[in-house]
Formats: C-alpha cells, sequence, structure tokens
C-alpha cells in the first residue's frame, strides 16, 4: 500500500517572516493528517533553518529544492548534501523543470545529484516532465522514459527506492492548467511499468509517483482518485496554508 505523498515547493518565494509562518500554519493544519499521508515543505535554503525550527516536532518533513553533487570544495555557490542534512532536511528536490529549462541542467547532472543525495541519506524528489511542443508531438512518452532512464543511470533496485518521482508536465507548470486525471494517470501507469522494466515488479508497486502541475483545492481530489496518482508536488498553492493544507486533505481521503 502506498501513502501519498504531498510536497509544497515554495520556489523563490517568501521572506524570512512569512516563510516561518507558512511553515507553522501548514503544521497546524496537517498534522492531525499525518496517519495517512506524509508531507513535506521545500523553502528556498536561506529559510531551511528557520522553517525547520518552525516545524519542531509536527512530523512535516523538511526538503531542499536543489543540491550539489559534490561533498565539499570550490564550488562557489553551491549547496552539498551534508550540509542539507545538517539543516534537517530530510528529502531534496531534483531535476524540477524549472533548473532543466531556466537553468540548462542536463540529466548528466541530475543523474550526479541523485546519486549523491540517496548515498548521503536523503531522500531525493525526482521530477520529469514533457514540454507543451513534446506533447503535441506525441512525444511524451519518450521524452519521460529518457529523463528516467538517464537520470537514474547505475543507481540499484536497492537505492532506487529512496526516490520518488515527480511527473510534473512543464505546459502545467505554474499556468493554471493542470494535466487532466486521465493524461496523468496515463503518464503515471507508464513511469511505473517503466519502472517494472529497468528494476522489478516490487520497486514498480512502491515507488511513490506525484503528479505536480497547477495543483489547486478545487482539482486534487479528482487527480488523486487516479490508481497510480500517489500524491502531489505543489507550487502556487502551497503557499496558503490553507490551500495547501486542502490537497493534503484530498490526497488523504484517496479511495484504495
Ligand atoms: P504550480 O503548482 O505552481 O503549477 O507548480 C508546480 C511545480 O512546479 C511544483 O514543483
Amino acid at each position: 500500500m502506498r501513502k501519498p505523498f504531498i510536497g509544497g515547493n515554495w520556489k523563490m518565494n517568501t521572506d524570512g517572516k512569512s516563510a516561518v509562518e507558512l511553515a507553522k500554519a501548514v503544521a497546524q493544519k496537517c498534522q492531525q493528517l499525518l496517519s495517512k499521508v506524509d508531507v513535506s515543505v521545500c523553502p528556498p535554503f536561506v529559510y531551511l533553518s528557520a522553517v525547520k525550527n518552525a516545524l519542531g516536532s509536527s512530523g512535516i518533513g523538511l526538503g531542499a529544492q536543489d543540491v550539489y553533487f559534490e561533498a565539499k570544495g570550490a564550488f562557489t555557490g553551491e549547496i552539498s548534501c551534508q550540509m542539507l542534512k545538517d539543516v534537517g532536511c530530510k528529502y531534496v528536490i531534483i531535476g524540477h523543470s524549472e533548473r532543466r529549462h531556466v537553468i540548462k541542467e542536463t540529466d548528466a547532472i541530475i543523474n550526479k545529484k541523485l546519486i549523491a543525495a540517496i548515498d548521503a541519506g536523503l531522500l531525493p524528489i525526482f521530477c520529469v516532465g514533457e514540454l507543451l511542443e513534446e506533447r503535441k508531438a506525441g512525444k511524451t512518452e519518450s521524452v519521460v522514459k529518457e529523463q528516467i532512464q538517464k537520470g537514474m543511470a547505475g543507481i540499484t533496485a536497492q537505492k532506487a527506492k529512496a526516490i520518488t518521482i515527480a511527473y510534473e508536465p512543464v505546459w502545467a507548470i505554474g499556468t493554471g492548467l493542470n494535466a487532466t486525471p486521465q493524461q496523468a494517470q496515463e503518464v503515471h501507469l507508464m513511469i511505473r511499468q517503466l519502472i517494472a522494466v529497468m528494476y522489478n515488479k516490487e520497486l514498480a508497486e512502491q515507488i511513490i509517483i506525484q503528479y505536480g502541475g497547477s495543483v489547486k483545492a478545487d482539482n486534487a481530489a479528482e487527480l488523486a482518485g487516479q490508481p497510480d496518482v500517489d500524491g502531489f508536488l505543489v507550487g502556487g498553492a502551497s503557499l496558503k496554508a490553507d490551500d495547501f493544507a486542502a490537497i493534503v486533505k484530498a490526497a488523504a481521503e484517496k479511495k484504495k
């Protein structure tokens, strides 16, 4: 049985004060749902410690939005896995579409980051998803497959257990245009089948596959109702505690 997992990706938003307030409100509103769902929030690096404090013993996990694959040294501006662990991170988002397309991060870099994160004991949230023109050209399956095959290259089945996959169609991110439940289910099932081929059936059954892209309180229940949608990675709606809590609740009520 897969326990739904909802992550809040705050992206480059909040400030010191609002990050702490948001974390406290999320903890207060979601805490009682944690027997049914796992929840994490991913603030900007500079607020990780303050947010960790604000979350206290709520049981809500702390995640970072990125990490560098080297352990330490002359890499100005980068943050290592151990640094994230040091400030209390459990999760780290890797390969988000904004890093792939804005920062030009490659599958090879993403692969190194996934390996480094797992080896350090972090739980990666590994993002994949196609561009609008790729979907229109009927390439969704091949694009997502390639991202997963290259991103997870050389990662054993044992290590792959640490990974959550987030399917985030790029055209649905921040656009208000979510994938339909059927579109999401189709890709999630394809991903699960791919994991069965790359690894084994057991891992395919266990792996959590989140959907991300304009998830809101009013579309979360229908998306969560799809058999292979195991939760969400939420951007904009994670910045309002009430909206995020409503999404968490919708996932908690997912029919088995
Ligand atoms: P939105 O929920 O704002 O569309 O963002 C999704 C996302 O990119 C989460 O990582």
